[in-house]
C-alpha cells in the first residue's frame, strides 16, 4: 500500500520523504488555507520534495474554469496531479483534462457509483472520503471495497485512494481490504510509530547496556 500525505505542511511532508514513506501529498483548499501561504510557490515546493505524485485541487465551479485552472497548475510540475469535486461540471473537466494527459485526482467522492462514474470519465485517481461518511454514521471503508470491486468488474483502471483518515484503524483497514494507497494527515502517520512496548523495549536495552559500561569500567 502506498502512503500519500494529506497536508501541505512541509515540514511533515520532508520528514515522511525522508522516511522513503510520502510516496505523493493530497492537498485541498481546506490544508492549503491553514499554510496561510500562496498556493503556487507552496505547490511548487511540495513537488520538488516528493518524487510522487502532488494533488492540487481546483477552486472554479464550471468545467471551463477548472479545464483552466487545472492547465495552469499542471504547468507547476510534471508530478502535479489536479484535484478535480465529483459533480457534473467536474467530470466533464476530467474528461478535458485526462484527454490532454493531464491527470486528475476526483475528489469528494461516498458511493461506489460515484467512483464508477468518475472512472468512466477517465480519472487517474478517485478519493472516497471515509471519515465524512464514518462521521455521518455510514460505514466509509464499505464504500471503499465496493468501489474496490466495481472497478475491478470492468476493468477500470483509475486508482483508489481512501482519503478523509482520522485514526490508524482505518489505515489498517484499508490494508486488510488491498486498497492501492492511502492518504494519510501527519498526525495518524506518526501515530502508527508509537506503541509502548516499542518504548519500553528501547528503555530496556539502553538500561542493560549502561549497566554493562559501568560493570566494565
Ligand atoms: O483528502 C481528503 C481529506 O483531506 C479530507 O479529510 O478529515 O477533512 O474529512 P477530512
Amino acid at each position: 500500500m502506498k502512503f500519500f500525505l494529506d497536508t501541505a505542511h512541509v515540514p511533515d511532508i520532508r520528514k515522511a520523504a525522508g522516511m522513503g514513506i510520502a510516496d505523493g501529498v493530497t492537498t485541498n483548499p481546506s490544508l492549503v488555507a491553514k499554510e496561510g501561504r500562496d498556493f503556487i510557490p507552496l505547490v511548487r515546493e511540495i513537488c520538488a520534495i516528493v518524487d510522487g505524485p502532488v494533488s492540487a485541487e481546483v477552486t472554479a465551479e464550471d468545467a471551463d474554469g477548472m479545464v483552466r485552472q487545472g492547465r495552469d497548475l499542471a504547468g507547476i510540475a510534471g508530478n502535479v496531479i489536479i484535484k478535480v469535486p465529483f459533480g457534473q461540471e467536474g467530470l466533464q473537466a476530467v474528461r478535458a483534462l485526462e484527454a490532454e494527459k493531464i491527470a486528475t485526482n476526483v475528489t469528494l467522492v461516498f458511493s461506489p457509483l460515484q467512483a464508477l462514474l468518475a472512472a468512466r470519465a477517465g480519472a487517474s485517481y478517485i478519493s472516497p472520503f471515509i471519515g465524512r461518511l464514518d462521521d455521518v454514521g455510514h460505514r466509509g471503508m464499505d464504500v471503499v471495497e465496493q468501489a474496490l470491486d466495481v472497478l475491478a468488474n470492468y476493468d477500470l483502471h483509475s486508482q483508489i485512494i481512501v482519503a478523509s483518515i482520522r485514526h490508524p484503524l482505518h489505515v489498517l483497514e484499508a490494508a486488510l481490504i488491498g486498497a492501492p494507497i492511502v492518504t494519510v494527515p501527519p498526525a495518524v502517520l506518526w501515530k502508527l510509530f508509537d506503541h509502548p512496548l516499542t518504548d519500553i523495549g528501547v528503555a530496556r536495552f539502553k538500561a542493560d547496556w549502561q549497566g554493562l559500561q559501568e560493570k566494565l569500567r
